[in-house]
């Protein structure tokens, strides 16, 4: 069985949310109710073999394969993957050899399409609803998976301490980020902010050596594959 949500619990320590101007909603929960709303939608894009699609959006292969190719390093390494989604790469991480799988993310019809996906392969899996910042979560992971989930945070730092707090020494954290290209930059800005209410952040090459390496991590390894932003592996010592 695939273990059941654990109810939300704050931690001592953590970050309090950005506070919202009066009247608005806060930056998660803004990205939540998307996640919450499109879950299915999301999901259908790993179906997706339209041409079109493929161009469009290549990073989602580049960012499996590494995911794959980084748990397969280590012996039944333990995985954190932050920002699960609909456990789409829980599912190779557990094919490639995770001993033991937790997936967090705070959108529930994501983590029950993840529970339904990974259900095969029960016992080795954990599943939690929740915001990363405050779950209940222990250490150490050898693997920690951030893919697609940088682009909607507001406060990345948080995460990269947590993570780096969360890691065993020797382990690493895989992940992928947006950049900001001419064409697709303000395609997504439209789209995401203005049309869709969700607020969306890009990286910089410099950024992201620079958040990584004040959180603790070194080496902070960066591959810039083309149009798909930036794939990420930075280590613990
Ligand atoms: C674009 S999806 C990527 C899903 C998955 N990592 C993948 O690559 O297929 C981003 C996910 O991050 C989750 N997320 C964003 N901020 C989060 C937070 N603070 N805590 C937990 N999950 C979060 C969203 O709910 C969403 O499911």
């Amino acid at each position: 069985m695939v273990m059941p949500m654990r109810s939300s619990q704050a931690r001592e320590g953590l970050p309090p949310s950005p506070t919202p101007q009066p009247g608005e909603r806060s930056a998660p929960e803004r990205v939540r109710r998307r996640f919450r709303d499109r879950a299915q939608q999301f999901d259908d894009l790993y179906e997706d073999e339209r041409p079109l699609a493929r161009l469009l959006r290549p990073g989602l292969l580049r960012r499996r394969n590494l995911a794959v190719e980084t748990v397969r390093q280590y012996p039944a390494p333990r995985v954190l993957d932050v920002g699960c989604g609909s456990g789409r790469i829980g599912e190779f991480m557990l094919d490639a050899g995770a001993g033991h799988y937790v997936g967090v993310d705070f959108s529930e019809p994501m983590i029950d399409l993840a529970r339904a996906r990974l259900e095969r392969f029960a016992g080795r899996v954990e599943l939690l609803l929740e915001d990363f910042l405050r779950a209940p979560l222990e250490g150490p992971f050898e693997v920690l998976l951030a893919l697609g989930l940088f682009d909607y945070l507001p406060q990345p730092h948080h995460f990269t301490r947590r993570m780096f707090s969360l890691c065993a020494p020797g382990g690493c954290v895989v992940g992928s980020f947006p950049s900001f290209s001419p064409v697709k930059g303000p395609v997504r800005k439209v789209r995401y902010e203005w049309i869709g209410d969700c607020p969306i952040f890009n990286y910089s090459r410099r950024e992201l050596e620079l958040m990584f390496g004040a959180s603790g991590f070194a080496p902070v390894e960066i591959r810039s594959p083309g149009r798909s932003g930036y794939l990420l592996r930075a280590y613990k010592q």
